[in-house]
């Protein structure tokens, strides 16, 4: 246990020196730090540090083969984390198109980046966060950061410093806290150590953009479509962190997929969970929403604006145990665009999928 964890409040803007060195400060001497990124909060600690590096798996309580992924300031930063020179012309075009940003490219290591952080692979995940406060922390700090998302293992990512401290106070010792984050679901993770690029965890750069920009197809991983339900693995897995469920809150969640008559199936659980003399709840859009309701209800955001619910997916799935009853029935939304990240975050979140 730590005696205390600071909250540092920061300009989310203009963050100044002064501002942010006392977290530089604990980074340097191998300690935590929570920070916002324009995905989600990051737990910080300094990637080149192999024992502080071990305490983020502790604070989060995070399975040891679930490696974390690299932030960097810089290009140079980035390719001084590299270990195969012929990687470097694709990591450079895909970073002019989306860096800073929610891109992490998994790359061959160079043997500066210590096994912890990577799990035992020989690859790790890079990536330069959009925001201002990440950025300067880094910079300031003058060596990269490994963060994971700043949540207790299993349970939804956080986009606020309150989510952070719910999960973290009393194992971190601070965070800096800037506000929300706008993205919302966390970085797309690509694979570019293989041709074509495999595209691992859907994010905030949608398939469609990754495409465009390298002018050729993506390959998805089967596992963003069919992630494991309760821990059951469905053939190897090339990230690890695709095989636990995550992103889950306690209540069970029955997600029912959009398609042909979806309101219709979504009205058969809800009666079905009904007649079971279960409490049930709703987590849909606002098209699906009937405001008269008897049915405690979370509105997601309209299907036809997925970043709104991108934005506000985590801190909704969270509010889920507050409902307090027995079953919550989600709505699924469309896959196109960053509707892939939402329906993956969703799918790993539901117990049951209709
Ligand atoms: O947006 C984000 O990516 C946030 C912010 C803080 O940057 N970070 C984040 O980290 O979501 P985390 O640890 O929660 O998720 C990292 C994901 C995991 O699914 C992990 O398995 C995968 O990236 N990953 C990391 N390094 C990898 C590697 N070398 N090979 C394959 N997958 C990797
Ligand atoms: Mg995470």
């Amino acid at each position: 246990m730590i005696e205390t964890t600071h909250i540092w409040q920061v300009d989310p803007e203009r963050p100044s020196y002064d501002e942010l060195q006392p977290a530089v400060e604990v980074l340097r001497r191998g300690g935590l730090v929570a920070f916002p990124t324009e995905t989600v909060y990051g737990l910080g600690a300094d990637a080149l540090n192999p024992e502080a590096i071990a305490g983020i798996f502790e604070a989060k309580g995070r399975p040891q083969d679930n490696p974390l992924i690299v932030h960097v300031s810089s290009l140079d930063m980035a390719y001084s984390l590299m270990g195969n020179p012929a990687e470097q012309p694709l990591l450079q075009q895909l970073a002019h198109r989306f860096w800073p940003g929610p891109l992490t490219m998994v790359v061959t290591a160079s043997s500066r980046v210590p096994r912890r952080v990577t799990a035992g692979l020989d690859t790790v995940g890079l990536r330069m966060p959009a925001h201002p406060v990440a950025l300067a922390l880094i910079e300031q700090l003058g060596r990269p950061v490994a963060a994971p998302s700043a949540n207790r293992s299993g349970v939804p990512s956080p986009t606020s410093a309150e989510h952070v401290w719910d999960d973290l106070q009393g194992r971190i010792e601070g965070i800096v806290a800037a506000g929300e984050c706008k993205v919302g679901v966390e970085s797309t993770v690509l694979d570019i150590t293989v041709v074509p690029p495999v595209l691992l965890r859907p994010g905030g750069v949608t398939p469609e953009a990754l495409e465009e920009a390298l002018g050729r197809s993506v390959v998805i991983d089967r596992h963003v479509h069919v992630p494991a339900v309760n821990s059951e693995v469905i053939g190897p897995v090339r990230s690890p962190g695709m095989k636990y469920r995550h992103y889950a809150p306690r209540t069970p969640i029955v997600l029912v997929e959009a398609g042909d008559g979806h309101l219709e199936r979504l009205r058969a659980v809800v009666d079905k969970q009904l007649a079971e003399g279960k409490r049930v709840g709703l987590l849909v859009t606002e098209e699906a929403a009937t405001p008269q309701s008897d049915v405690p209800t979370i509105v997601m955001g309209s299907k036809h604006r997925p970043e709104q619910i991108a934005q506000d997916l985590f801190r909704h799935l969270r509010a889920v145990d507050n409902l307090a009853v027995d079953v919550v029935v989600a709505e699924g939304i469309d896959d196109g665009g960053v509707g892939l990240a939402v329906m993956n975050r969703l799918r790993r979140a539901a117990t049951e999928r209709v």
